[in-house]
């Protein structure tokens, strides 16, 4: 494995495995690495001749107030679990090398964002859009992989592909979960443990949503209230928004068809969780 640093290594890399006709495939991530971040590598090792993986935390995406300082970090693990996943370029930026001015471009998203994570963190998705691109152009893989835990952003993703005509195939992939339902995530490190024994309940809330709609109950704002009255009486959370919308487009259904989400938000004291499933009707 190669650790690289800097966008001219990088890029003279890359320049070598294009030459050589070689299929590359890219995993994104902010790091502080998990059993999620492993399975998009297995995905990427099985279908391409090289894996990269980014590790940066962008801080184009972080609002004021919200934890780009405190967000973790580990290199040094990050790089052992990247080695034992067998990727072949680890890409470590510091943040000059991303953005070595201040940036004057920036990525602006105007769909899909009115909603879900992106009503309450105003430029997040411009940020996230910056940074892909920016890294697109400079690996230029072959497909990219991206977690449907964060499902809002690969519906991001999946437009900002297709509307800049990137030559390259969005993959998504299936959550990754603790035993107990919890989704694996960075930030799980911030809940107390008496927060950390409450948080599962967000994934089961959502699955007995599931089964009421696959059980023939559709109006809405039923769904939503069985969700909120589970999360309020068994967690400390605060809910900060619990959504049903279509997917990918993210658009409000007067009727469940189609393939739907059902997506939620909790915050803890330290930690913002998120969580959503999809299904076809
Ligand atoms: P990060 O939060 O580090 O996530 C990197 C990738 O891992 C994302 O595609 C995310 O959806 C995926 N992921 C996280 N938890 C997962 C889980 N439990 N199961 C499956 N996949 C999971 O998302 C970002 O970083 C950033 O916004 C980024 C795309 C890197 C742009 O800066």
């Amino acid at each position: 494995m190669i650790v690289v640093k800097t966008v001219q290594e990088l890029k003279d890399n890359i320049w070598a495995y294009k030459q050589g006709n070689q299929t590359i495939g890219f995993v994104p991530t902010m790091g502080y690495l998990h059993e999620g971040h492993r399975r998009l590598l297995e995905e990427a090792r099985k279908e391409n001749d090289i894996v990269v993986l980014s590790v940066f935390v962008n801080p184009l995406q972080f609002g004021v107030g919200e934890d780009y300082e405190s967000y973790p970090r580990d290199e040094e693990r990050d790089e052992e679990v990247a080695k034992k996943a067998g990727v072949d370029v680890l890409f470590l930026p510091p943040v000059q090398e991303m953005y070595p001015t201040n940036p004057s471009y920036s990525v602006s998203v105007k769909s899909r964002v009115n909603v879900l994570c992106g009503k309450t963190r105003a430029g997040h998705f411009d940020g996230v859009a910056t940074v892909l691109t920016k890294l697109f152009n400079l690996i230029l893989p072959d497909r990219a992989y991206f977690g449907m835990k964060d499902a809002q952003q690969v519906a991001v993703v999946e437009g900002l592909v297709k509307e800049f005509n990137f030559p390259l195939v969005v993959i998504p992939v299936e959550t990754m979960r603790e035993e107990d339902g919890l989704a694996k995530s960075s930030r799980n490190v911030y809940l107390t443990s008496h927060e950390r024994h409450e948080a599962p309940t967000i994934y089961r809330s959502l699955l007995q949503a599931k089964r009421a709609i696959l059980e023939g109950c559709h109006n809405q704002e039923e769904i939503k209230s069985v969700i909120k009255a589970e999360i309020q009486s068994k967690t400390s959370g605060q809910i900060d928004y619990i959504e049903i919308l279509s997917y990918p487009e993210l658009s409000e259904l007067m009727k469940l068809k189609g393939r739907i989400i059902i997506a939620v938000a909790v915050k803890f004291s330290k930690a913002r969780l998120i969580d959503n499933i999809t299904f076809q009707l």
